[in-house]
């Protein structure tokens, strides 16, 4: 608490800033009007009118320099993510456009993106509200069974769900992409989306978080053609060899299934030994394909899933997931 309060003048600081860089912005939009009106003077006095403003308006833009250049070098602190959230801070509304930025993850989506779109992979995105039938109905849950249960689901009171993982894209995934198989070819999807869990909230989880899915089908898909994907993927990631490994998991949508992990690299403070588990994985479960009217004996298809937050908290050694959804500007600037 305490370091919170010394680093609250730090942000204070900088809105003061960004308050005088958006006044001068608008001097300097006044002055330019007011150039325009050179053609209305009589010629003689167009010289001096000139002069004046000219002068005018490189004093403003010096200032300007000057205040984007304190805003730079301004110290930023890390903060204090268990502190009680600023309701004193000033207004976001002073803040010019101009000095956003892409949010993190949303950089780090991208790059996941461009991996799996190399690898011949197509992006569909998933939706912030869904229904029972994909959530739960569509990957083979059996209605009343406890691992339901599992979700952390929560529900509006028309009965929709903002989405826990998602998987809950895979039906209409495999419905939209289905006749590539009757053309001999594969359905090859990833979907990145934002997923909502009823969680007791502490360092590693949120209630909101990202994840991204993956699905393959095709004739004679194989279990290590998934495992091979996910390698290259989290090779590319992370830009280095990775050991990975597997054990066995449970999930109603794929059989078998597996949890996918990769040792720490070295290079981001991991140990021998030490491994993560990335995400869930597995062939999908017939009853999946079977519920668009793909052919289960015919077709074969791998799927996975796994959160983004804790991938890209690995990368930068982040110690804390609610940095992601805290909206502190101290920790969003750090990645611009
Ligand atoms: N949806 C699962 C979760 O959030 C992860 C998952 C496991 C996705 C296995 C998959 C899969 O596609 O095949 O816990």
């Amino acid at each position: 608490m305490v370091a919170y309060v010394a680093k609250f003048d730090d942000l204070e600081y900088n809105i003061l800033y960004m308050v005088e860089f958006e006044r001068l912005k608008q001097e300097l939009k006044k002055i330019n009007a007011e150039a325009g009106k050179i053609r209305e003077l009589p010629v003689e006095e167009r010289a001096e009118f000139g002069r004046k403003v000219n002068e005018k308006r490189r004093e403003i833009m010096a200032k300007m320099e000057e205040v984007e250049k304190a805003l730079l070098d301004a110290e930023i602190e890390p903060i204090d993510v268990t502190a009680w959230s600023g309701v004193n801070e000033p207004m976001p509304e002073f803040y010019p456009v101009e000095m956003g930025s892409m949010h993190p993850l949303m950089t780090e989506l991208d790059r996941v993106c461009d991996i799996y779109q190399l690898m011949g992979f197509d992006i569909e995105e998933s939706r912030q509200l869904d229904d029972e039938y994909h959530m739960f109905d569509t990957l083979n849950f059996p209605k009343e069974h406890p691992a339901r249960d599992g979700y952390d689901t929560f529900r509006t009171e028309e009965g929709f769900i903002p989405p826990a993982h998602t998987s809950t894209m895979q039906h209409r995934v495999l419905k939209k992409y289905k006749n590539r198989l009757g053309d001999g070819k594969s359905i090859a999807v990833v979907v990145p989306g934002r997923v909502f869990r009823n969680e007791d909230v502490d360092a590693t989880h949120e209630h909101t978080f990202y994840q991204c899915e993956g699905v393959y089908v095709s004739e004679d898909c194989t279990m290590g053609q998934m495992l091979g994907i996910l390698r290259e993927f989290f090779e590319n990631y992370y830009e280095q060899k990775l050991n990975i490994r597997t054990q066995p998991g449970y999930f109603p949508f794929t059989e078998p299934s597996l949890e996918f992990m990769i040792e720490k690299p070295k290079s981001l403070g991991g140990k021998k030994g030490d491994y993560l588990e990335m995400l869930g994985c597995g062939m999908i479960h017939p009853n999946v394909l079977e519920a668009v009217g793909i052919d289960a004996r015919k077709y074969h298809g791998f799927a996975w899933g796994g959160g983004i937050d804790r991938l890209v908290m690995l990368k930068y050694g982040l110690p804390d997931v609610r940095y992601f959804e805290s909206g502190n500007l101290n920790f969003l600037r750090k990645f611009n």
